[in-house]
């Protein structure tokens, strides 16, 4: 099978790892393959932490509510959806482009697109630009197909879960490849995590905690399951 197939079937979320030390260069790959997920625009609105020093795991694996995977893995990664860093990673990719020698309408092309991302993707304070958005565009799509862009907050979160989500995939399946395990985690206290990695309420969301390690010997994994390709897929 090919190597990225065989990779992709072979994970497991894997439920107790044995005690071993990632090295920095297979760290650097596995972060480097998240980071290489697709994302909305570009704008790539995540953060990973690693979480690796034992005194700072304990405290981590506590607040996985003690889960046995976070309790025994090498490491883990919080990822983090982050709406506080979109203007940055615009302002980085204009000067990547300057730097690139992109030709001059490009760059404005780019700009104006940026500017037009910031004004769709504010929600402005109690929502309020949000409410005036949702009517404009909810009146312009009564006679033409359009996006409906994130209107209040939570949307502009849920809109950086799901470039997060591709990179937590990536990350797991790098790890896989790379001869690692790893277990997807949505059981953890996400205030008290949000609060011990220093977060902000306004612009962060914990969206999993992802152990990785490698599976103990003594780990038997149960059968792996799933729907029928005919309940999950529709064929038109
Ligand atoms: C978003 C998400 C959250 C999950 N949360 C947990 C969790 O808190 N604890 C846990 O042991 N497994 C967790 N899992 C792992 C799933 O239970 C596991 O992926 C599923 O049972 C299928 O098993 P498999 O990945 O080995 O095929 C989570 C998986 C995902 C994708």
């Amino acid at each position: 099978m090919n190597d990225i197939l065989e990779a992709l079937f072979h994970r497991r979320a894997v439920k107790v790892f044995e005690p071993v030390k990632i090295p920095q260069v297979l760290r650097e790959q596995i972060l480097d393959a998240a980071r290489h997920a697709p994302s909305s625009f570009n704008m790539q609105p995540y953060r990973f932490f690693w979480v690796e020093s034992s005194a700072r795991m304990a405290t981590a694996a506590k607040l996985c509510l003690g889960q046995m995977p976070a309790a025994t893995a090498s490491a883990l990664v919080v990822a983090v959806a982050d709406i506080g860093s979109l203007a940055a990673t615009s302002q980085a990719q204009l000067e990547w482009m300057r730097r690139s020698g992109f030709s001059h309408a490009k760059i404005r092309d780019y700009e104006r697109t940026a500017k037009i991302g910031r004004i769709l993707f504010m929600p402005g304070p109690l929502g309020i630009f949000g409410a005036v958005k949702w009517a404009i565009f909810r009146l312009v799509n009564l006679w033409k197909a359009i996006g409906m862009p994130p209107l209040f907050r939570q949307d502009v979160l849920k809109w950086a879960t799901k470039s997060t989500s591709l990179a937590c995939e990536n990350l797991m399946i790098a790890a896989e490849a790379l001869g690692l395990n790893t277990c997807p985690m949505e059981g953890f206290d996400s205030r008290r995590l949000s609060r011990f990695l220093g977060l902000s309420v306004r612009y962060h969301e914990i969206v999993m905690v992802i152990a990785i390690g490698k599976k103990s010997p003594a780990y038997a994994e149960p059968p792996q399951w799933r729907r029928p390709l005919d309940a999950t897929v529709t064929v038109l």
